[in-house]
This record gives C-alpha cells, sequence and structure tokens, in this order.
C-alpha cells in the first residue's frame, strides 16, 4: 500500500458508476481538504480527510494537491519530422485551408511518414508521449491520418499499438484514414480506399475517424465511411465543424459517436443534435488558439444540458502541443469555463470521450491510481490562473511514478 498524506487539497472525486458529467453536473467535483489517499495494486484503494491510516510507504503532500492525471481524448501524435515551415507560412497570413491547398498540411506530413521507418517513427512519437506524461496526462487517444494509403496507415496503427504496449498511460487507437485524400488518388476512389482499409484496420485499432468538413469530407462519404466501421466493429469519434458547418454532428450522432470533435463552429442545430445522444462534444481549444479560430461554445453547450470534453489535438499542423493543463487554462481564460467544468472536461469527460471512464478520470475507489501531485500551494483555481507556473511534482500511473 501507498499513502499520499497531508494533502491541502484532493480533487475530482466523482461517486462510483458516473461516468460522465452534463449540464449543470459540470459544476460538480468533489474536493476534500487536509486528506490523504491510499493505493493499492495501482488502483485507489481509499482516500479521506484528518489522519491517514496507518502502514505501508507513506508520501507527504505538505499541503500540495491532488488530482486525476489528465485524459486526452484527441491526439495526432504520430507523425514524422516537423511543420515548422508551414508555421512560417502562417505568420506570413496564409491560413489553414490555404496551405493546405498548396500541397501542405496533412499532405506534408504524409509525405514525411511515408519516407521515415516503422523503428524512426515510433522513436520520434515516444518523445511525445514521455512529454504528455511529464506533462499530467495519463490516457491519451492517438489516431493515424498521416499515412493516406494501406501500407502507412498501417504502419501508423502498428507504432500506436507498440505505444500501447511500452508505455502505463493508457492508449486508445483511432483510424482516421479519411483525414485527406491520399496522393494519387481521385476522391471517390480515396473515400473506396478507405473503406477497403477498414476491415484490417479494425484489427489495430478502437475507433473510426472522419474529417468531415469543408474541403475534406462530406456527410455522404462520412456515412458510407462510418458504415464501414460499424461493420468492423468500430465506433465513431469525427473530427467536424472546424472550418464550417460541416453537417458532421448531425452525421456523427446518427452513426453513435463515442464523440464529435472540434466544434469551433457549431451552431443551435449541432446543440439541438447532440441532446439525449451518448456523443460527447469534444473541443479543442488548442487549435482554436495557434490558428486564430473561434473557440466552441462550451457555455453554451453545457447551458442546453450537454457535457463538454477538452483535449490537446496535439499535432503538427493545428496544435502543435500536448500540455493538458494549458488546454484547461485556455477552456477557463477563452472560452469562460469555471476551473470545476475545466476539470471535467480535461479529466472524467476525456475518459468517457475514450470509453475509459470507468477506468480511469477521477478519484474513485477502485479506478486506475492515475495521480497527478503537485507542489504546496496549488489550489485547482491556481491551475488555469497561474497557467504558466510549474506545478507538479510528480505523476503517478497506476500508483507507480513516472
Ligand atoms: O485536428 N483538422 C484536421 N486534422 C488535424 C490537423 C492535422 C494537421 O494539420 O496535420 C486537426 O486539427
Ligand atoms: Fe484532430
Amino acid at each position: 500500500m501507498m499513502v499520499i498524506e497531508h494533502i491541502g487539497e484532493l480533487a475530482g472525486i466523482v461517486p462510483e458508476g458516473v461516468l460522465r458529467r452534463q449540464g449543470a453536473e459540470m459544476d460538480e467535483t468533489g474536493i476534500l481538504h487536509n486528506a490523504w489517499i491510499a493505493v493499492e495494486d495501482g488502483k485507489i484503494a481509499d482516500f479521506g480527510t484528518g489522519d491517514a491510516p496507518a502502514g505501508g510507504e507513506r508520501i507527504d503532500a505538505a499541503g500540495g494537491m491532488v488530482l486525476p492525471a489528465f485524459c486526452d481524448s484527441h491526439t495526432h501524435i504520430v507523425y514524422a519530422g516537423s511543420r515548422d515551415g508551414e508555421f512560417l507560412d502562417k505568420i506570413r497570413g496564409l491560413s489553414y485551408e490555404e496551405i493546405a491547398a498548396r500541397g501542405g498540411g496533412i499532405l506534408n506530413s504524409a509525405d514525411l511518414l511515408h519516407g521515415t521507418s516503422e523503428e524512426e517513427l515510433y522513436r520520434q512519437a515516444m518523445v511525445r508521449v514521455r512529454e504528455m506524461m511529464a506533462c499530467g496526462t495519463g490516457a491519451m487517444e492517438i489516431k493515424s491520418g498521416y499515412g493516406l494509403n494501406p501500407a502507412d496507415e498501417m504502419k501508423m496503427l502498428r507504432v500506436i499499438r507498440r505505444i500501447r504496449e511500452s508505455v502505463p498511460a493508457a492508449v486508445k487507437a483511432t483510424f482516421l484514414g479519411a483525414h485527406a485524400v491520399g496522393r494519387g488518388y481521385t476522391h471517390e476512389a480515396y473515400v473506396r480506399e478507405v473503406i477497403a482499409m477498414t476491415p484490417e484496420a479494425a484489427t489495430l485499432a478502437d475507433f473510426i475517424d472522419v474529417f468531415c468538413d469543408e474541403g475534406f469530407f462530406t456527410p455522404e462519404d462520412t456515412a458510407r465511411i462510418l458504415e464501414a466501421g460499424a461493420a468492423a466493429g468500430l465506433r465513431p469519434k469525427i473530427h467536424a465543424n472546424e472550418l464550417a458547418e460541416s453537417g458532421g454532428v448531425q452525421v456523427g450522432v446518427a452513426h453513435g459517436a463515442l464523440s464529435v470533435d472540434h466544434l469551433e463552429r457549431a451552431g443551435d442545430a449541432e446543440i439541438a443534435a447532440l441532446r439525449g445522444s451518448e456523443t460527447m462534444p469534444t473541443m479543442l481549444p488548442g487549435s482554436s488558439f495557434f490558428l486564430g479560430l473561434p473557440y466552441g461554445r462550451a457555455k453554451d453547450f453545457i447551458a442546453a444540458g450537454l457535457g463538454v470534453a477538452l483535449a490537446s489535438d496535439y499535432n503538427p499542423g493545428s496544435s502543435p502541443a500536448g500540455d493538458m493543463r494549458f488546454v484547461m487554462a485556455l477552456g477557463c481564460i477563452r472560452m469562460r469555463l469555471t476551473p470545476v467544468q475545466a476539470l471535467n472536461a480535461v479529466t472524467l469527460n476525456g475518459a468517457y470521450a475514450m470509453g475509459l471512464s470507468a477506468e480511469t478520470g477521477s478519484i474513485t475507489r477502485g479506478k486506475r491510481a492515475d495521480l497527478i501531485l503537485s507542489t504546496p500551494g496549488w489550489t485547482l483555481t491556481k491551475l488555469p490562473y497561474l497557467y504558466r507556473s510549474p506545478f507538479i511534482r510528480k505523476v503517478f500511473l497506476h500508483g507507480i511514478p513516472v
């Protein structure tokens, strides 16, 4: 047994069986002061206030805070090389669409990935995975989508599997063959190729994704691809409404998507489509920040009774950063979420958006002991407020320091 005692603030306590938070529940987070938490066999055994039970290995939090490790439900961290040249184009004033139309963007990453060995791709991705874990992320989803042909998509999915097998963080894999039309294909031929890839992808992936947006894939393409995914047992988690009100939210909900992600341009029709569904609206404020796009209407979604998850979208083109504490801060500073709402969005609801919220994403007895221990003096409100000050003393995944 391990006991962390003298915790100033233990935040993110969720009753057993609560798998997501929506509407007014977004304002709930169990917080205990002067608390302790006990870990056994990698799981949260118990927690409480005052004097901790005797025995076991003791860690003195010295008034520091303990919260659940972050759950990042949307990333593209398996990529090769860098797109810093496009960063300069962006500074010169080109938009994301203009860079993509000139053969930059996703196709540029696909060319780089094609020329990179599986071993080297794994090595580069692991640098980012370690960075994310050091920033407090304990569960992450990783997408393919820089292959854009059968051999390279499977190469990416094998790299994700290898990451899953080698890190203590929980890793979920998503097949995003439909990220852009691969080189050498017509649009229709590529949609058919993605459908043909799906059964093999399903042997490596948990979810299927489509970039359903203006200039990429239509709602009709998306429906065809999601049907192929369903036949192969893959639940959708899709990209929608980043560049336009694309119809992506509606097609995602109609196909039982676990999440619909981006939503920078979502209107009332999207909110109406999501109400009463099992789909978690997921917003990616890091890409709004980096691309200068509108931020998602998280407060309106919550007022309509919906939940919201926030994720990093860590990728080389629209969000080259995977620090979920910064995502949380953007949620508060730019989307006007309260710290409590933002914490729910980056922990429990992020876990839900990966199908992992029965296992991690909160302080709940029996869940994985995926915990962040802060240095002394931190509170939930200070995390997004003092948003650049280092706060992490130790990250525990399965109760083991990373
Ligand atoms: O989520 N929007 C589509 N895909 C990624 C960007 C990928 C890239 O530019 O490499 C995103 O923002
Ligand atoms: Fe993305």
